[in-house]
């Protein structure tokens, strides 16, 4: 049955506007446009993003979280996009305030994107080999590539990887174009959507290669840095950043992308820093889900008085050590990996990552008409 609820004087909400508020069921966006108020739901279409709090311009709203807009009078999306629809309420300002209407005049119409660039599943049959992926995060110039100690022990790797056997595939993040992360995550947890926000909406962001790698596709994953500066390179930390939404999976939803699989990681650097930066990236991937073999990385450094990098190359070079370190490190994580298959009725049970404050699914489609 319609109806009609009192907000408030026109004053009231003039002082306010554009503000939510809910009622009964519905979780309400109030705003002005040309001097008359209107009144639609403050839950996006795409993850339940508040309306209110968006960027208006002229007559459309644009969700915070990752910028559908809407028109602020009639509900819809702006030309092109119209078929998308929030719910809109009818309005009236009267001689003793202003009132709105519910149920919605227009319900929600939720229009199924499926952009067809999105992340492949890569099914694997049983008893196949394992899947080793490399991923490379030095930022080698192209044009004039240089010798990488930490790319060439991660060849070494990958030549084990190779001779026994597994199914390999190896990702040079300097070849890929990719954004940076856009932070959505500080704006409110389910903000940072899987797929990535960015993936969704740009399939000429490559980083595409690197979701379907580490979620779908490998069993193994070796990451090789160098030090810069004390840590990761800044590759590393571009790719990471945008990982966050395989981890964010963990925190909001119990989602674990990331299961049964096993990372090892190499890390060398003209000078010091390794305990540090194998400790961070521990951490890292350790959030994301993967398990580590006895022994997970391998590192090569001369010191923090160590200027004469030609000698850190021509060390690295002809180190048969470090050459039998690497491969030594991906024969672990194949057999760790091996160890997990073969228990994997006891590992593929149900788990809960656990100590993290709840934080309420805004989901639209469940929501609040
Ligand atoms: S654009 Fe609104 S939640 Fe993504």
């Amino acid at each position: 049955m319609a109806t009609w609820h009192r907000l408030g004087t026109r004053e009231e909400l003039l002082a306010r506007v554009p503000y939510s508020l809910k009622l009964e069921r519905h979780q309400i966006a109030v705003f002005l446009h040309e001097d008359r108020f209107s009144v639609i739901s403050n839950i996006c279409n795409h993850r339940g993003g508040p309306l209110c709090e968006g960027r208006v311009r002229g007559e459309f709203v644009m969700c915070p979280w990752h910028g559908w807009e809407y028109s602020v009078v009639t509900g819809k999306g702006p030309a092109g996009y119209d078929e998308e629809q929030v719910p809109s309420f009818a309005v009236e300002e009267r001689a003793d305030g202003v009132y709105v209407q519910t149920p919605p005049v227009m319900p929600r119409r939720l229009v199924q994107h499926k952009p067809s660039h999105l992340l492949d599943a890569h099914a694997k049959p049983v008893g196949a080999p394992p899947r080793v992926l490399g991923i490379s995060t030095t930022g080698m110039d192209q044009g004039n590539p240089r010798f990488s100690t930490s790319d060439a022990l991660l060849d070494h790797a990958m030549d084990m990887a190779r001779e026994l056997v597994a199914d390999t595939q190896l990702i040079r993040l300097r070849d890929l174009k990719f954004q940076h992360c856009e932070g959505n995550y500080s704006k409110a947890s389910h903000a940072c959507t899987w797929p990535c926000a960015i993936t969704e909406r740009d399939p000429e962001d490559q980083l595409t290669a690197v979701y379907e790698g580490l979620v779908h596709w490998a069993d193994v994953v070796v990451i090789a840095t160098p030090i810069r500066w004390g840590n990761a390179s800044s590759l590393y930390y571009k790719m990471a950043e945008r990982l966050n939404c395989v981890q964010n999976q963990i925190t909001i939803h119990n989602n674990m992308l990331i299961k049964n699989k096993v990372a090892a990681l190499i890390i060398t650097g003209g000078q010091d820093n390794i305990q540090a930066v194998a400790g961070n990236m521990l951490t890292f991937w350790s959030e994301l889900g993967f398990v580590f073999p006895q022994f997970p990385f391998i590192a090569h450094s001369r010191g923090w008085d160590a200027e004469d990098m030609q000698n850190n190359v021509r060390q690295v070079q002809a180190s048969d050590a470090l050459r039998e370190a690497a491969r030594e490190l991906l024969g672990r994580a194949v057999d760790f990996w091996k160890v997990l298959d073969q228990n994997r009725a006891m590992m593929d049970k149900p788990m809960e990552r656990a100590g993290r404050k709840a934080n309420p699914l805004v989901n639209p489609e469940e929501a609040i008409v």
